[in-house]
């Protein structure tokens, strides 16, 4: 069965509009975009507001939550003539694809999909049928562009496995070697932020606690005092990796000092290794402070001129459609609709 060898590499990955982008959504993703864009190889960042509606959304939230996870990703560095930035509803291939491939998949791989389950709940009979489609969704926001390589967290991975069955099957059923099997990108563990106010939760968007998270679009003084009030422990950094073992909160402002500084835990830590912390979040609230304030200037300044970030989409699904139309037709010829 036919790898990624013989496809050109393209790069694809999408992100929730869902608001509230912050820290952990930037080291965590859009830093790791921003730093492998001046790689060479052509890559596609979507806002996947159809995958958003899937549970339900206020339409004004969730225009704004696109509009601001567009300006996230511009302000984090991804530079919207290099790269492809779009929103997946103005690209209605994905959409039209995703249709094929409902036919494609089977509902017994839907019904193993650990985030259907999670998301469902108990009630899985009251879930909407684009929950229980949303993999199906997926792998076409992929496949449309021949996509070859998906960076996403360990909690995808389950849905980049399904689309390359998805990819298989189809191949398989229709005697092709049409869609490529996508190479998940999974990302290290070391960029899993976790709460400022108990290192044992993920940093959350929806944490009651706005003290838990940086936001992208907190000021300087913002970001200052969240690191200041941010929990530890008494006792000073240790100097090797080991000595984090049971310290969660330790270990979370410790990576994200690596992750802002682009350095390794323990670089950091030979560094660091014996000072309290009294000296440490001073250390961490500046390196944040020149991180991530000039990111939430931006977005601020993007988020006022609204007009300015429909353009960039506009522009995005321009060049997204040029890539996915053709795919599209040829599929749709494969599949034995008439060509109009
Ligand atoms: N499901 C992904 C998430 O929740 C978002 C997503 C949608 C995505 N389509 C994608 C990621 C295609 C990578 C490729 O994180």
């Amino acid at each position: 069965m036919a790898d990624t060898a013989h496809f050109t590499p393209r790069v694809f990955s999408g992100i929730q509009p869902s608001g509230n982008l912050h820290l952990g959504n930037y080291l965590g993703a859009l830093k790791r975009f921003s730093d492998a864009q001046n790689n060479g190889i052509e890559s596609i960042y979507c806002m996947v507001d159809l995958h958003a509606i899937t549970v339900w959304q206020n339409p004004e939230d969730l225009r704004r939550a696109t509009r601001e996870l567009c300006a996230g990703f511009i302000a984090s560095g991804i530079d919207p003539e290099k790269s492809i930035l779009i929103n997946q509803s103005q690209v209605p291939e994905h959409a039209q694809l995703a249709w094929i491939f409902n036919c494609v998949a089977r509902m017994g791989w839907m019904q193993r999909m650990t985030q259907w389950k999670d998301k469902a709940g108990k009630n899985q009979q009251n879930a909407s049928l684009g929950l229980f489609a949303y993999p199906s969704l997926m792998a076409a926001d992929i496949l449309i562009y021949h996509a070859t390589h998906v960076p996403v967290g360990e909690d995808q991975k389950q849905h980049l496995e399904l689309t390359r069955d998805i990819a298989a099957k189809f191949n398989h059923d229709y005697g092709v070697d049409f869609f490529p099997l996508t190479e998940p990108v999974i990302e290290g563990a070391a960029t899993r932020v976790m709460s400022l106010r108990d290192g044992s939760k993920k940093m959350s968007k929806s944490d009651p606690s706005d003290m838990s998270r940086i936001n992208l679009t907190d000021d300087a003084d913002a970001i200052a005092s969240k690191i200041r009030k941010a929990r530890t422990d008494p006792d000073a950094l240790p100097s090797e990796v080991e000595g984090l073992k049971d310290r969660a909160e330790a270990r979370n402002l410790v990576s994200i000092y690596a992750a802002l500084a682009d350095q390794e835990i323990s670089a950091v830590l030979a560094e660091v290794g014996g000072k309290p912390f009294s000296e440490f979040k001073p250390m961490l609230a500046d390196l944040a402070v020149a991180k991530l304030s000039p990111i939430s200037t931006e977005m601020t300044r993007l988020m006022q001129t609204p007009d300015e970030i429909d353009r960039i989409l506009g522009n995005g699904a321009a060049r997204a459609r040029a890539i996915a139309a053709p795919i599209l037709a040829k599929t749709y010829d494969i599949v034995g609709m008439i060509k109009s």
